[in-house]
């Protein structure tokens, strides 16, 4: 184990909440059911296809490119001024000293993140000089579960796949993780998935993982 790669959303920062509202306002604003159940479909997948699990539920005609670009760039637009209210206080003091004896320990850090507005969450919480690297929904073609985001922070890295241990919440995270043939430490939701390598309950216990508690 040379590196960890975390998922940014559900646990660094729990910005699922968020999600949910802006989610929530749009899905309103068309008439389309939606509640927590489906909201944990959408874990670590990209904004678009979220979208379109949303609109599994849509009954009305079928809409343009151009009417979902539309939707999307609302959602967004909600959960940024959401995001916009975060502070460092949204990190836990757990989390900001496990970051540190990680990196103390000569752990390369980076995030593996499927949104656009990893940059922007990183900043509000004054977190961004904490990662080696940010590979985001900015520099990629394919989401979760496709390794690619992984893949590539392990590249932004300079550090082999099998040196790389990824945490994540979201299911489609560990796959994602496993196809880019790392180990898979499941944490929150992820927790009871069977595909995980590991599985913790706090995040302190990757001290333990990494062997330095
Ligand atoms: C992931 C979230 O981190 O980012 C998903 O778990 C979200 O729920 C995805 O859809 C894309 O986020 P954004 O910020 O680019 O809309
Ligand atoms: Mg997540």
């Amino acid at each position: 184990m040379k590196a960890f790669i975390f998922d940014l959303d559900g646990v660094i920062v729990f910005t699922d909440k968020f999600h949910y509202q802006a989610w929530k306002k749009m899905a309103d604003s068309m008439g389309i059911y939606f509640d927590e159940t489906i909201n944990n479909r959408l874990r670590g997948v990209s904004r678009a296809e979220s979208l379109e699990i949303i609109l599994e539920r849509y009954e009305g005609t079928p809409l343009s490119p151009e009417k979902k670009a539309a939707l999307m760039e609302e959602k967004n637009n909600t959960y940024r001024s959401l995001l916009a209210t975060m502070t460092p206080c949204d990190v836990t003091n757990q989390v900001r000293d496990t970051l540190k004896k990680l990196r103390e320990a000569g752990f390369k850090l980076a995030i593996g993140s499927s949104s656009k507005n990893a940059r922007f969450i990183l900043e509000k919480v004054a977190l961004t000089d904490a990662f080696d690297a940010i590979s985001d929904g900015n520099n990629i073609t394919h989401s979760k579960p496709d390794p690619e985001v992984f893949v590539k922070a392990g590249q932004f890295l300079g550090e082999a796949p099998e040196d790389c241990v990824v945490i994540e919440d979201a299911y489609a995270g560990i796959d994602a993780a496993k196809a880019a043939e790392m180990t898979a430490v499941g944490i929150g939701d992820a927790s009871g998935y069977d595909k995980a390598d590991y599985k913790i309950h706090e995040f302190s216990e990757l001290l333990k993982i990494a062997g330095i508690a």
